[in-house]
């Protein structure tokens, strides 16, 4: 699978600082707890990192509980919308599978927000057994395409994703179901974690914004030029919801795998 061409677009980069969903503080509460509940002696709250972050919406939240927060990505135009000199806090250009930046045993908790699917989870596993202290912990997740609380409007938001399904790169849009079966390098508790509320009300240009900061109608795009079935997407669902401003709300399926690095 070819991902270089994952968030490398400007414009992608553009729509998904504006319009992907940030995470409640009942997920980094979550988080946290786990942390604290077992954590070992050298646990001390001083190093989050934060991999895949993109423009950062995992890796400010835990600034709020650690010392001092690393967030890398492998994509310029990602980085290019993540906040500067935030105290404490630090973003780097580089790749999950290759952190040689920290040295060994150094890190209390690393995240991946809708990242850890992208990564070779060989190496990073590796990468994760060698930075983290004994009791730390490493948690991925991440949220999918979002159903829409109208029928209609779901039905025509399947029709578009059957459509591009063929440029999706993973094997299945059922995260939960995917984020099952990843290797979590460790032990490991895997839920479909319904106290995270991703429910959201969106207007309709901004469900269109949302769906152009996924890669698979950049994708889709490519080998299509004048494809429009975004556009009469758009069209159906302003019919659907009766005007461009009227609200749609969506659910985002969402899942939390994490676990913690052996004493
Ligand atoms: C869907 S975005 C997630 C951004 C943010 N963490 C969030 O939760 O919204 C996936 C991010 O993973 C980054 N990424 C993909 N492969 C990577 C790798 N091997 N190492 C580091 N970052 C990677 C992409 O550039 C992108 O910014």
């Amino acid at each position: 699978m070819d991902k270089s061409i994952l968030y490398t677009g400007k414009e992608m980069a553009e729509y998904y600082v504006k319009y992907r969903p940030t995470y409640n503080t009942k997920l980094f509460e979550t988080i946290v707890e786990f942390y604290e509940r077992d954590k070992g002696q050298l646990c001390n709250f001083d190093l989050a990192v934060d991999v895949g972050c993109g423009p950062g919406q995992s890796t400010l939240p835990l600034a709020k509980y650690f010392n001092h927060v690393i967030g890398v990505d492998i994509s310029t135009e990602m980085l290019a919308h993540a906040p500067k000199d935030v105290d404490r806090v630090e973003f780097k250009l580089g790749v999950g599978e290759d952190l040689h930046f920290l040295q060994d045993e150094s890190v209390d908790l690393i995240t991946a927000g809708a990242a850890f699917h992208w990564l070779d989870h060989g190496k990073f596993n590796n990468e994760v057994k060698r930075v983290l202290k004994p009791g730390g912990v490493l948690a991925v997740y991440c949220y999918r395409f979002p159903t829409i609380e109208k029928d209609a409007g779901n039905e025509a938001l399947l029709e578009y994703q059957k459509k591009l399904s063929q440029c999706w790169m993973l094997d299945t849009y059922k995260m939960e179901e995917l984020y099952g079966r990843l290797p979590h390098p460790f032990a490991c508790e895997t839920r479909k974690y319904d106290g995270v509320d991703m429910t959201r009300e969106v207007t309709v240009t901004e469900f269109v914004g949302l769906l152009l900061s996924f890669h698979d109608w950049w994708l889709y795009k490519k080998d299509n030029p004048h494809a429009d079935d975004i556009q009469k997407l758009q069209a159906r669902l302003e019919e659907i919801f009766y005007e461009e401003n009227s609200v749609m709300k969506l659910t985002y399926p969402f899942g939390l795998v994490i676990g913690r690095k052996p004493l």
